[in-house]
């Protein structure tokens, strides 16, 4: 009786390690297509297994179990099935067995270099890392001048116990305008009129981008009692038209001093020694009467001009570009904090003083670094940048 083929897949070989364990006479195979077929299955098997990602230790198992001489399955097919098989079989099992054999050697082989090139592979991506070589250089940015010079004055005024605080650049008008005692239709705010945001109808209160740092003096001392040192680096905005010396948006840093004891000369000591340490120990300096809603008195600071020497004229005998020719450069709006102020942030102005400056930053940074135009700033260009590294 025939079996059918199919049942070799479990019975002629075992399971676990492609070994053809019976006679073809015990498989009941006595026809030379059921040889083929029984040929043809041990391939698919060995195909199968072959085709699995191998290393090369797996390899050398795959190869001992297939075709390693003492045990592997070619031996054992030549034992088991060629040698006791029936004279009219003999000559179709050989056959097959050899295209098998071939087939095996081939695959084998071809696996094998397979391997061994993605050995090489990774052995010579190896090869090609000269690790004494200097690695990829990145370009990496640098502090933008604007950022150098805030950090310059920062430092200057860390030195003399002034600490850091920042604040928001979107602000309602009574942190920019009221509660520094510019009430609603004083004339100065025609000066500062900016950018107000557009709000949804209801909004409990406008909102604009602040158009100095002064807001950061009330801010601060709504949160802390005296005594109060701080300087506040910022951004602020205002509707100027640009131009070389103007622009919508620019830098300055407020500072703010409040103690039970701060004098008219503890403010214009401070100052001096702010400007003598940014402009070098020779320049003189100077305040005229000036005004400002949140400062009583208020002054315009002036330094002596630090290219000409104070002269107004420069090294070759012309007028000295700097100052064209005045000698004097003016630097900033400053005072001594006005009580009404303190008004707005439960201060007692009968025990307290201080004063309060506005730098702005962009003229200080163009008159100390020789730039004559304030747009340089803001175009990002990295040939301007490069060159403050
Ligand atoms: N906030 C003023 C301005 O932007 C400058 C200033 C600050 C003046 C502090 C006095 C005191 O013009």
């Amino acid at each position: 009786m025939l079996r059918p083929v199919s049942a070799t897949s479990t019975g002629a070989m075992s399971s676990s390690d492609n070994k053809p364990a019976q006679t073809l006479a015990d498989l009941g195979i006595t026809q030379t297509d059921q040889v083929v077929s029984l040929f043809a299955e041990v391939r698919a098997r060995f195909d199968s297994q072959a085709s699995r990602p191998l290393d090369l230790p797996n390899w050398e198992i795959l190869r001992q179990s297939w075709i390693g001489r003492k045990s592997g399955a070619l031996t054992l097919i030549t034992e088991n099935w060629l040698n006791p098989a029936s004279p009219d079989l003999k000559r179709s099992v050989g056959q097959e067995l050899n295209k098998l054999k071939a087939h095996l050697e081939a695959t084998l082989e071809e696996r094998k270099l397979d391997i061994e090139s993605l050995v090489d592979q990774g052995a010579s991506i190896r090869e090609r890392v000269d690790l004494s070589l200097p690695g990829v250089i990145r370009p990496i940015g640098s502090h933008h001048l604007i950022r150098q010079v805030f950090q310059e004055i920062e430092d200057i005024f860390f030195s003399i116990g002034f600490s850091v605080v920042e604040g928001p650049e979107i602000e309602t008008p009574y942190y920019n305008f009221e509660a520094l005692n510019i009430p609603e239709f004083h004339p100065v705010r025609d000066d500062m009129d900016t950018f107000y945001l557009e709000l949804p109808k209801g909004a409990p209160t406008p909102l604009l981008l602040r158009t100095h740092t002064s807001p950061m003096q009330i801010r601060t001392m709504e949160k802390q009692k005296p005594p109060v040192r701080v300087i506040v680096p910022g951004k602020v905005y205002r509707r100027d038209n640009p131009d070389a010396t103007h622009s919508f948006a620019f830098h300055q840093i407020e500072g703010l001093a409040v103690d039970t004891d701060i004098t008219f000369c503890d403010f214009t000591g401070t100052i001096e020694y702010f400007v003598k340490q940014f402009f070098g120990p020779s320049v003189k300096t100077r305040f005229r009467p000036s005004y400002f809603p949140f400062t009583e008195p208020s002054v315009e600071f002036d330094v002596s001009c630090p290219f000409c020497g104070g002269t107004g004229t420069s090294a070759g005998g012309g007028t000295c570009s700097k100052c064209k020719g005045a000698a004097w450069i003016e630097l900033f709006g400053a005072g001594m904090v006005d009580p009404a102020v303190y008004g707005f942030v439960n201060y007692d102005a009968k025990k307290v003083s201080g004063f309060a400056f506005g730098i702005g930053i962009d003229r200080l940074a163009m008159l100390k670094y020789g730039i004559d135009d304030i747009q340089v700033f803001f175009q990002n260009d990295v040939r301007f940048l490069r060159q403050f590294p």
